[in-house]
């Protein structure tokens, strides 16, 4: 790619009743892009226009107030939505056009058919108001349960980026099996994952009961692994990073101090919204 057309190409984007300003590069039509200083997206659709009025034009006849796709889980007014990229590629293909303008290093699919999309949106009166995605491959050869996430800017920060990590590790769960996210992440992936799997770890291990003959109480990472569905290198990576692992006589030994256990409980008192399983309707296609 040459620089000129890897550059920041818009200046603005307005979606729903947030105006946001573009972090990178993305695709949009030439037309779209040259010279207009905003982008009007229809918020359900996710349709670009070149103006308010065709905006206002598009909305008087635009059917949805959701995203298309399965609707598969409801707490709250915390939604989710299964979007097949192959079935509704046009909605698709504008998720990822979208989503580009806060990605840095992911390659655009323009072959959105391998991908599965989750939309998690909120609710209200006026209808479902997206604020994040994460997408998946249909069939990953190297285990990664998430392609791209992304939470809008103005929703950033409370929590919704975890939530959306939370979500894509009870998919696994159901699948039965571990999964990591696709790689390289960016920093703020980075930072978003390794909060969740510390928190996700420090609460199993906070929580296991010491052994029938009082001694303190044994796990192995297979057995994290399989309980959480993290991948057994991000179990590790993550009880390193803890620095809360050592590796003694062929063994892994896991030590928690009373440091980590107050960080952990202040964090988890923080967690305010989290994916109630038993909300979550949805079994894996074969
Ligand atoms: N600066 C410092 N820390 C940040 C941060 C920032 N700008 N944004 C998030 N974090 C930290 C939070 O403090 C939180 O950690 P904590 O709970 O231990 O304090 C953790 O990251 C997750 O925060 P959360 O509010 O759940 O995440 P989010 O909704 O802001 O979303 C991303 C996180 C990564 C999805 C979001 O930043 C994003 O969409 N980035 C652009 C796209 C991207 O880079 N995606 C990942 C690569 S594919
Ligand atoms: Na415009």
């Amino acid at each position: 790619d040459d620089i000129v057309t890897r550059m920041k190409n818009i200046n603005m984007i307005e979606l729903g009743r947030y105006r946001v300003k573009p972090w990178y590069f993305s695709p949009y039509p030439q037309e779209m892009a040259a010279s207009l200083s905003v982008i009007f997206i229809c918020e359900f659709c996710l349709k670009y226009m070149k103006s308010r009025k065709c905006l206002e034009r598009h909305l008087a006849k635009c059917p949805l107030n959701h995203p298309p796709g399965n609707e598969i889980y409801r707490k709250g007014n915390i939604s989710f939505f299964e979007i097949d990229g192959r079935k509704n590629k046009a909605y698709a293909q504008n998720l990822c056009l979208f989503a580009k303008l806060f990605l840095d290093h992911k390659t655009l699919y323009y072959d959105t058919d391998p991908f599965l999309f989750y939309v998690m949106c909120e609710l209200d009166s006026s209808g479902y108001h997206i604020q994040g995605y994460f997408s998946k491959e249909k069939e990953s050869s190297e285990d990664y349960n998430v392609a791209c996430i992304l939470t809008l800017p103005p929703h950033q920060r409370k929590g919704y980026g975890k939530l959306l990590i939370e979500f894509s590790y009870e998919l696994s769960k159901i699948e039965g099996k571990t999964g990591s996210p696709e790689k390289p992440l960016s920093d703020l992936g980075l930072l978003s994952y390794r909060s969740y799997w510390s928190q996700t770890l420090l609460d199993i291990l906070i929580h296991l009961k010491p052994q029938e003959n009082g001694e303190k109480p044994t796990i192995n990472i297979n057995e994290i692994s399989e309980m959480t569905s993290i991948k057994k290198e991000d179990v590790i990576s993550t009880l390193q990073h803890l620095q809360l692992i050592n590796y003694y006589k062929g063994q892994y030994i896991i030590t928690i101090t009373s440091e980590a256990m107050e960080t952990q409980d202040k964090a988890m008192a923080k967690r305010k919204v989290r994916i109630d399983p038993k909300c979550l309707h949805w079994q894996p296609k074969d």
